[in-house]
């Protein structure tokens, strides 16, 4: 049982949260400072390594799963409750930076350090998670490892993923790197109470209004969409600009398309972020392109309203320029409301911390947003210093990482009773 005296005076080790980060972003570390370290490859191989030692030294048993999440178990004193989970992402965007997802993850293992150093035995049971492949930007889609766990896709599909140069196999690589293990990866076989995910906010609102805390209050939707174009490939020199149907030409109006529908509905993000043009060469009429669109907003119907007019668009300029086109759903998420008294108890910790904080949303997808799906979860932000994030140079103040994990702390050891 935690006394009030003792929640008084706990707080991590910010310099061991530190150290452990930078061990972190020297494991696939780039020239300009970012990580690349996508899920199934070597780099986040020797990233598992590292945190299966960790795990091993705070005595916790490590439960790897058939989608290589990983759960590091902290047994309470009364079994039978709900765990309290923690956790986040250890693999990177190709190339990412430091600490977009593992932030959450090192902060909730420096929080389970800090708990045991304090000696305190919990009611609950404690578990501290990496998700696998949260970012989806070698192996798409994102939040692959918990979206099998929450059953919003199945683990067959997700093991069937190629990667963006369509070459190796998903499920294959996992198997390669070590990681694929055998318990059933099912949000069934577990008693969640309450989840938390400690992130950088990856978007300019905690470092623009000087907040040190951020409690979003949900998610926006990630619909994520498939577009082939069709054209014919043809010498450059000789045919006339009249009658080409040049692929690339129907794509660069489509991009436009995207922008123009997302900045006219409004609420609403549209990103085309991915393309593939066919056979990329300087002096021939490209005959192919495949390109993605990530649409996000509030609320899904008006994302997929958005989806049908660019559809629509789309269709119109392929036949004007003469190019086929096909269109598909690749993935969904819908958009996540948080639980309003988890989002309270963020920001009530943050202020007993004496710590600003802001009520907001999450633009960004995240391993939450599957998982608030199967129990209650909230999310804790830390600003990003200049708003940016999925970029080399993603950079977070160490004190603003060491607040938002003591804020984890306090909201772990208060769900734990
Ligand atoms: C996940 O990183 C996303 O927001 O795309
Ligand atoms: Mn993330
Ligand atoms: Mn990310």
């Amino acid at each position: 049982m935690i006394r009030n005296a003792q929640l008084e005076h706990l707080h991590v080790d910010g310099d061991r949260l530190r150290t452990t980060i930078e061990i972190s972003s020297r494991i696939g570390g780039t020239k300009n400072n970012g990580i690349q370290r996508c899920a199934a490859t070597d780099e986040d191989k020797r990233m598992r390594d590292i945190f299966t030692k960790w795990v091993r030294e705070t005595g916790c048993e490590l439960i790897i799963d058939e989608m290589g999440n990983m759960f590091a178990v902290r047994p309470g004193r009364d079994r039978k409750r709900g765990a309290v989970m923690a956790g986040s992402h250890l693999d990177t965007q190709k190339p990412g930076g430091r600490f977009d997802g593992i932030l959450g993850v090192l902060g909730a293992l420096e929080a389970m350090r800090s708990i045991n150093d304090a000696g305190i035995e919990l009611e609950r049971d404690f578990i501290v998670v990496n998700w696998t492949n949260e970012e989806g930007g070698w192996f798409a889609p994102a939040c692959m490892g918990s979206g099998v766990w929450a059953g919003n896709i199945t683990k067959e599909w997700a093991y069937g993923r190629k990667d963006r140069d369509g070459k190796t196999v998903f499920g294959e690589e996992l198997a390669r790197i070590g990681y694929m293990g055998d318990f059933p990866c099912d949000h069934r076989k577990w008693n969640i109470e309450t989840a938390y995910e400690l992130h950088i906010e990856q978007g300019p609102i905690l470092w623009k209004m000087k907040k040190q805390i951020g409690a979003p209050r949900g998610i926006l939707c990630l619909h994520w969409y498939d577009v082939y174009l069709e054209g014919t490939a043809n010498q450059v020199g000789p045919t006339p600009m009249e009658g080409r149907n040049d692929a690339l030409l129907a794509f660069s109006e489509m991009c436009q398309t995207v922008n123009k529908v997302a900045h006219q509905m409004g609420d609403m993000v549209a990103t085309v972020g991915e393309i593939q043009n066919y056979p990329n060469s300087r002096n021939i009429i490209p005959s192919r392109v495949h390109f993605t669109v990530d649409i996000r907003s509030w609320d899904d119907n008006h994302a997929l309203r958005a989806w049908q007019l660019m559809k629509r668009e789309f269709e119109i300029i392929a036949e004007r320029l003469g190019c086929q086109i096909r269109s598909e759903e690749f993935w969904k998420v819908e958009s996540a409301s948080f639980d309003q008294k988890l989002v309270d108890l963020v920001l009530e910790s943050a202020e007993e911390l004496g710590i600003g904080s802001l009520r907001m949303l999450s633009g960004a997808g995240h391993d939450m947003s599957e998982i608030n799906k199967v129990t209650r979860g909230a999310m804790i932000f830390v600003p990003s210093i200049g708003g940016r994030s999925h970029v080399e140079v993603e950079n977070t103040a160490w004190d603003d990482c060491v607040r938002g994990a003591d804020v984890l702390l306090r909201c772990i050891l208060k769900s734990s009773q």
